[in-house]
């Protein structure tokens, strides 16, 4: 069974992560773990090791040792903060646009027009990541001379966590604000066809003391990743992620990742569903409309390889001291009245960015990040396809 899966191509790859093939994955790799092949349980892989293998991987794949680096960081950001759906899990589908030649790997972003506090750039097709930090990078440069700094992208790739762009400007003293469009996926409020897609918007301002509000999310109920973390654990989804083939709400996972009908932040039309369709709407307005990418349902399906993916993104920076004195300290004040406000349960209210800030201090105190069986088998996989040391795992801290 073992020299099988050893033989794991990239495209099989693909399968151990996404298809059908997940329960027979997850039956070899439940016992490679019982038979003490790896005791994945009890190990994690430190932060730097997840970077060492991602920048391994994309270097591989023919990006310049930066860029890599980038991707990297971005990455293993994700995993950190518990987005397991966006971190290494989708180095995959990079390198397979690289190695299909969609994306270009050495590509670098360039203005188009530049006017004081806007810039529109042109990614030319570069790796998402590169083009995402790079647009931030300018509209904080531009937030620190006129107060305001946005940045409308086009020619670019998925670009990963949103919120990893509003920290950089939160790092910054800035408020940092990002979205963009991405492959159809949703079906817009009484449609049984998808148009828009998980379309994720981030917004995010310091308060003191280190505390934060960093709102990030898909417009749509959930991202697909979600569904695809659920057959990895085979587990059925909530009611109102998604439709089926027939265009009814569904709640078995492998059938909503093969119709990929998910549904609008809300649900159906009586739960308010058309918000969610209403802000997606919103995000498409901010990235595809302005920049000139493509926009709706004109973008490449959801892994397509054969076709650019074009997409468009906003970047915006706020400085806030540009406004009403006092800011971070009246943000701190809300977020302390917002967290102790009494519950029927007994637990906390919660600030956007807080479940996020508790995975990471786990994986401080674990030394490292846990991530499934299969997410490691297929790493190790893939370590194999491209030629590079496997992700070296340590024991948990604690
Ligand atoms: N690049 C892309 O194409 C793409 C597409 C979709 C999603 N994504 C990314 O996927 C990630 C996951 O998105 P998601 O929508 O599944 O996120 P999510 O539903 O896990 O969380 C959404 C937001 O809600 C907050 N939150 C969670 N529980 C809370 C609670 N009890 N109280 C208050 N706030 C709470 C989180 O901190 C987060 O800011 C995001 O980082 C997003 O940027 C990227």
């Amino acid at each position: 069974m073992l020299t099988v899966i050893r033989k794991v191509t990239l495209s099989r790859f693909l399968e151990l992560l996404t298809s059908s093939s997940l329960l027979r994955a997850r039956t070899v790799a439940a016992g490679m773990t019982s038979t003490g092949s790896q005791d994945y349980d009890q190990k994690v892989v430190p932060k730097n090791e997840v970077i060492r293998f991602i920048e391994d991987c994309m270097c591989k794949a023919g990006t310049t040792k930066e860029d890599a680096y980038a991707v990297g960081h971005h990455l293993m950001i994700a995993d950190y903060r518990g987005h397991f759906s966006h971190g290494m899990n989708r180095m995959h589908m990079y390198v397979k646009d690289i190695e299909h030649r969609i994306t270009d790997p050495t590509a670098r972003p360039q203005i188009v027009t530049d006017f004081q506090a806007i810039a529109l750039v042109d990614g030319k097709n570069a790796l998402g990541q590169v083009i995402g930090k790079y647009c931030m990078e300018k509209a904080i440069e531009k937030a620190k001379k006129f107060g305001i700094g946005m940045v409308a992208a086009r020619g670019s790739n998925h670009y990963g966590i949103c919120a990893y762009y509003t920290m950089m400007a939160m790092e910054q003293g800035l408020i940092g604000f990002t979205c963009t469009n991405t492959s159809p996926l949703m079906a817009p409020t009484r449609s049984m066809k998808s148009a828009l897609g998980t379309n994720p918007l981030s917004l995010g301002m310091a308060a003191c003391n280190g505390d934060e509000f960093v709102l990030d999310m898909a417009t749509t109920a959930v991202a697909l990743g979600k569904i695809e973390l659920a057959i990895r654990k085979n587990e059925n989804i909530p009611e109102g992620w998604a439709l089926g083939p027939d265009g009814k709400v569904t709640c078995n996972s492998e059938e909503a990742f093969k119709t990929s009908l998910l549904m609008p932040l809300g649900g159906d039309e009586h739960s308010s569903g058309y918000k969610g369709y209403g802000l997606g709407l919103m995000v498409e307005i901010l990235c595809g409309i302005l920049s000139g990418s493509f926009f709706g349902p004109n973008i490449r399906p959801w892994k397509s390889g054969d076709k650019v993916a074009n997409l468009g993104q906003c970047f915006m920076a706020i400085n806030p001291e540009a406004f009403a004195d006092g800011s971070k300290e009246r943000l701190t004040i809300l977020l302390k009245q917002l967290r102790d406000l009494p519950t029927s349960d007994g637990k906390t209210v919660l600030i956007a960015g807080d479940p996020e800030r508790r995975h990471m201090e786990k994986v401080d105190m674990e030394g490292g990040m846990t991530y499934h069986p299969n997410q490691l088998k297929a790493s190790e996989e893939f370590a194999k396809h491209m030629g590079v040391q496997p992700m070296k795992l340590v024991p948990k801290s604690v």
